[in-house]
């Protein structure tokens, strides 16, 4: 039996404010589908074809969403204060703590990724070195919290057309804004499917360190592609 290691990863606030945040999404985009119902104006297509219909009524007569309105911006509009607090002091804990080192993306960022999404594609071998977090990981990590400010921004906009005027117009308009902020509902339900699939093929001991904060390793692993230390402060 080799002998294994604890490697410290993720620190108990970034922990909390990554579990806190998934349920809250999830209401956001449920509670987001019952409002859409009552006017669903997007579609993918061109003149009188339509590729792909947001959503159909076999859709939302499955997810019994007909008639959810008022449930609906009750459950958005309660929820989106707790939504954008946690992602402030989310994104304010990267700063003060400087975890932000570890997650936005490098100099080398773009060209490696492209190194770790044929490597995940099993059409390379072979990862760059990393610490805590791979290139791919490092943008699409960045990507999703931009994504989080946009969809804040775009939905005060939309919430607020005429009191918050001036932020409507600068984002081009509450067509626009609407448009945007549909685009970003879709864009995460997009970045989730990716997430829980790449959480999958990482395994246990990978997910099991967001929620226990630490990875169990047998010692001869840690010479594997990943820097990731024993003393919770330096691992990050
Ligand atoms: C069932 C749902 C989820 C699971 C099982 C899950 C799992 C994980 C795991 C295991 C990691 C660490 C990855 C690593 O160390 O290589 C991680 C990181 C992360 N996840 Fe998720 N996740 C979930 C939902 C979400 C959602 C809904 C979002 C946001 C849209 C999200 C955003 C992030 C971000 C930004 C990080 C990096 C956190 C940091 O270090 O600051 N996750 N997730």
């Amino acid at each position: 039996m080799p002998s294994q290691k604890i490697f410290y990863k993720h620190t108990r606030a970034i922990r909390w404010f990554h579990w806190i945040n998934f349920p809250l999404l999830a209401i956001m985009i449920w509670s987001g589908l019952l409002i859409y119902w009552a006017n669903d104006v997007y579609r993918l297509g061109w003149n009188d074809t339509t590729l792909l219909k947001f959503f159909p009524d076999s859709f939302n007569q499955a997810l019994d969403i007909p008639f959810r309105l008022a449930e609906g911006m009750s459950l958005h509009f309660a929820f989106m204060w707790l939504f954008i607090l946690n992602g402030i002091a989310y994104v304010l804990y990267l700063i003060f703590s400087k975890e932000w080192k570890y997650l936005l993306p490098n100099k080398s960022s773009f060209g490696e990724s492209w190194r770790v999404i044929l490597h995940d594609l099993h059409i390379r071998r072979g990862l760059p070195p990393q610490k805590k977090y791979n290139a791919a990981q490092r943008i699409a990590y960045s990507l999703v919290i931009v994504m989080g400010i946009g969809s804040f921004l775009t939905g005060l906009a939309i919430y607020k057309p005429v009191q918050l005027s001036w932020l409507c117009n600068i984002m081009g308009g509450y067509a626009f804004c609407r448009i945007l902020h549909f685009t970003l509902t879709i864009l995460f339900c997009l970045f989730f499917l990716v997430h829980i699939i790449q959480v999958i093929l990482a395994g246990w001991n990978n997910f099991a360190a967001m929620i226990r904060g630490f990875e169990v390793k047998p010692i001869e692993e840690t010479s594997s592609n990943q820097t990731l230390s024993e003393t919770p402060e330096e691992n990050l």
